[in-house]
C-alpha cells in the first residue's frame, strides 16, 4: 500500500505479491488499522492508504530512500512509543548495531534533550529519530556531528518545502522565530580503551503539532514544521530524506573536510547578536561574532576581548 499510495490494490494481488491468503491479508489490515494506519477499502477494488494517514514505518522509510544512501543497508527500529530513541539507540550501540542503524518512535515517555531537560514528545506529531554512528565518528568531536546534523535538518526542510530554517548554535532549529527542532549528540565509550566506539545523534523535530496542543509554558517559544497542523510531506518521506543527508555529511571525509561549516555560519540566527552565557559560575553578555573551525562560537565582550565557547558551557538567550 505505500507502494502504491494513490491507486486501490485488491485483496488477491496483494495475497500473490506477498505469497499469502486473502484472509491473511485481510487480517494483516485489520491489525493495521489496529496500529493507527487509516486504510480505505472498497468492495472489488481493494485497499489504500487514506491520503492523510503518516504512520511512521520501517516499510514507508525505505520506500523513500534514495539508491545508494548508506542506511539501506543497516536496521531501522520504528516503535509506536518509547522511553527515549537515544537511549534505545545506545543500547543497541553496545550490542553492536552497525552504522546507519535508526531508531524512531511515533511519541517519546522520557524524550531528553540537552542538559537532562525534558523534550516535549507527544506521539503523532514529531519526528523522534537517533542515528548510531561508526566508526566513521571515531574520534570526531560531537560538536562537529551536532552541527553535521542542524545543517542535515535545515537541507531536508529547504528541499522538501519552500521554508527558511535558522540554526541557533549549537544545536537548535529555529523557523519563525521559534524552536521547531532540537539535537541531543552523545556518545559511548569503551571503558577499557577510553576511546569513542559510537555516536548517537538523536533529532527531535515538531512536525505538525499545532499551537494548542504544546504546553503552555512552552507555547510562547516552541513552534513546528507546520503549525496549521497540516503536514504537506508525510514523515516518512521526510526521515528518509533527513538520514540520508545525515550519513554524507557524516562521512569521515567529509566531516574532516567541514566544509559545511560556511553553510552553518550563513543559517546561523545568533552571529551579529547579544547573547548571554554563563563561564566560570558567572553570567556574561557578549556579542556573538563568529563559529570557529572546530564549531566554537566565538563572542566579543566590551572590552574587544574574543573567546571561544564550548557548546556545554553556555546557555544562550537572544
Ligand atoms: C535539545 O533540544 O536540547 C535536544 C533535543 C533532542 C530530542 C531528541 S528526540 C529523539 C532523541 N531522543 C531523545 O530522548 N532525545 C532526542
Amino acid at each position: 500500500m505505500e507502494q502504491n499510495r494513490h491507486k486501490d490494490v485488491s485483496g488477491e494481488e496483494l495475497a500473490q505479491r506477498l505469497g499469502v491468503s486473502r484472509s491473511a491479508v485481510w487480517k494483516a489490515v485489520r491489525a493495521l488499522r489496529k496500529d493507527g494506519y487509516e486504510i480505505f477499502a472498497a468492495t472489488n477494488r481493494g485497499y489504500r492508504l487514506a491520503p492523510g494517514s503518516d504512520t511512521l514505518s520501517e516499510q514507508g522509510i525505505r520506500l523513500r530512500l534514495p539508491p545508494g544512501c548508506a542506511s539501506l543497508s543497516a536496521a531501522i527500529l520504528v516503535e509506536k512509543s518509547m522511553d527515549s530513541t537515544n537511549r534505545a539507540a545506545k543500547l543497541l550501540a553496545l550490542e553492536g548495531a552497525a552504522h546507519g542503524t535508526l531508531v524512531l518512535a511515533e511519541g517519546q515517555t522520557g524524550g531528553r534533550g540537552r542538559f537532562l531537560r525534558p523534550f516535549f514528545s507527544p506521539a503523532g506529531t514529531g519526528l523522534y529519530m537517533s542515528l548510531v554512528l561508526r566508526p566513521e565518528a571515531r574520534g570526531a568531536d560531537a560538536t562537529l556531528i551536532t552541527i553535521a546534523a542542524a545543517i542535515a535538518v535545515c537541507r531536508t526542510i529547504k528541499a522538501l518545502t519552500s521554508f527558511a530554517p535558522q540554526i541557533k548554535w549549537v544545536n537548535d532549529i529555529y523557523l519563525d522565530g521559534k524552536k521547531i527542532c532540537g539535537i541531543l549528540t552523545e556518545a559511548t565509550s569503551d571503558f577499557e580503551s577510553g576511546g569513542v566506539t559510537s555516536v548517537v545523534v538523536g533529532i527531535g523535530l515538531n512536525y505538525n503539532t499545532r499551537e494548542d496542543e504544546f504546553p503552555p509554558e512552552l507555547r510562547d517559544r516552541a513552534g513546528s514544521l507546520f503549525p496549521d497542523g497540516k503536514a504537506a510531506i508525510s514523515r516518512n518521506a521526510f526521515a528518509a530524506a533527513l538520514v540520508c543527508e545525515l550519513l554524507r555529511l557524516c562521512e569521515s571525509g567529509a566531516l574532516a573536510a567541514r566544509d559545511f561549516l560556511c553553510e552553518y555560519r550563513a543559517l546561523s540566527c545568533v552571529i551579529g547578536r547579544m547573547v548571554e552565557y554563563t563561564k566560570d559560575g558567572a553570567c556574561r553578555r557578549a556579542r556573538a561574532v563568529g563559529i570557529d573551525d572546530d564549531g566554537r562560537l566565538l563572542v566579543e565582550d566590551a572590552q574587544g576581548g574574543v573567546s571561544a565557547l564550548f557548546s556545554g558551557e553556555v546557555s544562550l538567550t537572544l
